[in-house]
């Protein structure tokens, strides 16, 4: 599968079969993650593979009071890879330019993950409403980390077709007009 038919046929896959993903596909997910470009080529990122199913049903039960279901499906999944990054990086950076570079870091290294993944014919999802704190004990995380995101995934439940992994529908874009400009802001390209 080419990049531009993946970017095309990723979905957020969130009902998943009970197949359990091969060690071989998930390596490859992660080398998708490995070789992707970061701030002064730092990576100072860490994924946590979890696949403990007794881990995995309790990732809910870290979103916010009264909002686990929002995320329950989580629970149900077959494998979660945690995007972190070291935190006292996080802060120094920030204050010295204003942006946080570390983030979009991980974003990126999950990014190509997400595609690989696609590539693969595995369903993912990004999930951000989880609790850091609370996940950071589940997990035992050091200190220093912070979780990032949540990489939901697994084979989808639906089938796959053409169109869309997981034969899930696309959700609507805006569309370029709305979001690009030409030279100054609001001017049309
Ligand atoms: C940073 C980020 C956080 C997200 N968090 C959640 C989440 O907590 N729960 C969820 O169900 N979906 C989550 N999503 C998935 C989005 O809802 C989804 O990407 C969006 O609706 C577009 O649909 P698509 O991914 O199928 O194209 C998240 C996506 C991103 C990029």
């Amino acid at each position: 599968m080419d990049v531009f038919e993946a970017i095309r046929r990723r979905r957020s896959v969130r009902t998943f079969s009970a197949q359990k993903i091969e060690r071989e596909k998930i390596l490859q997910i992660l080398e998708a993650g490995r070789l992707a470009p970061s701030s002064s080529n730092r990576q100072a990122w860490h994924f946590v593979v979890v696949d403990a199913p007794a881990l995995i049903e309790q990732i809910p039960d870290t979103a916010p009071a009264g909002t686990r279901r929002i995320i329950s499906f989580v629970g149900k999944a077959p494998l979660v890879i945690v995007g972190c990054c070291t935190k006292a990086l996080t802060h120094y950076l920030a204050q010295l330019t204003g942006h946080e570079n570390h983030l979009i870091d991980v974003s990126i290294a999950m990014t190509q993950m997400t595609l690989a993944a696609t590539g693969l014919g595995i369903g993912t999802c990004w999930v951000g409403w989880f609790g850091e704190s609370r996940l950071r004990n589940l997990l035992k995380l050091p200190r220093k980390y912070k979780a990032v995101a949540l990489l939901v995934m697994g084979y989808p439940a639906e089938p796959s077709t053409e169109e869309a992994i997981g034969g899930i529908p696309a959700t609507p874009r805006k569309t370029l007009e709305d979001i690009v400009s030409h030279n100054r802001f609001g001017e049309r390209y």
